[in-house]
């Protein structure tokens, strides 16, 4: 089971209060979305949003039987159309926890990670989208080069990218394992970290387009902030966090919002010994401006 990275931080910042409308732009598994639901009352709402329809099964039984609670499935840069058909114009909270939930890594189907064998799917929402080994099979070297690097920050990523594609001329990668089995064996182990990491990292940024996500929900999440609303940023690797802090810059000088977190928000050590996923986690919070 997923466990909610930073909760009680995050209810320091988000500071849920009766009858507010929140929005959950990543349910995942529930834990902070039943957090705050506890606390907005009956009077307030909270509009749970994932692209994944196993978070959704799972947040839905979760969450069941709770009147305050509306819960859909879309990509969060659309969550102004859930908006429109509940009819709500303005909203008071917005959360983001990005990336990826314990339960996706975990289920060897969906093709996340390189330690368990499965399909390299990587789709967070399986409806729609091409799958990573749609790009590993077709794209061209330069492209997979400039994606291992850009979003992996991969030190040998034009290496990787050619024994790739010489690689696929034979037979097509389908599986987790086999094509993490390819890059280790091409690429020499530096320190802890498998050399597969940010190689699959990469590939699913790009196949979920997360970083254009990011930009686009986080931005519109402030237009949609009442005066003295919040928003609260949960951000995994640099790439995303640089984005949270470069828009809460800009927004800031442009007077729209107040930062919160002049420091970033990171877990204890208490909390990274009892929950080793959260030990990359930065958190960000701001106000909107009256
Ligand atoms: C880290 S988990 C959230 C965990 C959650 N806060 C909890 O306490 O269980 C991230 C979730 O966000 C979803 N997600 C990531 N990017 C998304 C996007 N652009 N639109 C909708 N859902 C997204 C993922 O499918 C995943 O379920």
């Amino acid at each position: 089971m997923h466990v909610p990275v930073l909760r009680e931080e995050v209810l320091q910042f988000l500071e849920p209060e009766a009858s507010e409308v929140i929005v959950d732009a990543t349910l995942g598994g529930g834990g902070h979305a039943e957090a705050i639901a506890d606390r907005i009352g009956e009077a307030g709402l909270l509009i749970g949003i994932d692209q994944d329809g196993d978070a959704i099964r799972r947040a839905e039984a979760k969450l069941e039987g709770r009147k305050n609670v509306i819960i859909r499935r879309c990509n969060f840069r659309q969550f102004d159309e859930v908006l429109n058909e509940v009819g709500i114009g303005k909203v008071h909270k917005f959360l983001f926890d990005l990336g990826v939930s314990r339960d996706q890594l975990d289920e060897g189907a969906r093709g996340f990670s390189f330690l368990r064998e499965g399909p390299l799917d990587m789709r967070m929402d399986q409806r729609t989208g091409e799958r990573a080994a749609d790009l590993v099979n077709t794209l061209p070297e330069e492209e997979l080069r400039h994606i291992f690097f850009r979003f992996g920050e991969e030190r040998y990523a034009g290496k990787i990218a050619a024994r790739i594609v010489r690689m696929r001329r034979e037979k097509s990668f389908e599986f987790t394992r086999e094509f993490a089995d390819v890059i280790s064996a091409g690429v020499p182990r530096t320190g802890r970290i498998h050399p597969a990491t940010k190689v699959f990292q990469a590939l699913r940024i790009a196949v979920n387009r997360e970083l254009e996500a990011l930009e686009e929900g986080l931005n519109k999440a402030i237009r949609y902030l009442i005066p003295g609303g919040r928003v609260v940023v949960l951000s995994y690797h640099s790439l995303e966090d640089r984005i949270v802090k470069q828009m809460f810059r800009r927004e800031s000088q442009a007077g729209r919002i107040r930062i919160l977190t002049k420091k970033v928000v990171c877990p204890t050590a208490g909390e990274i010994a009892e929950n080793p996923s959260s030990r990359s986690a930065k958190l960000r919070a701001a106000e909107k401006i009256a």
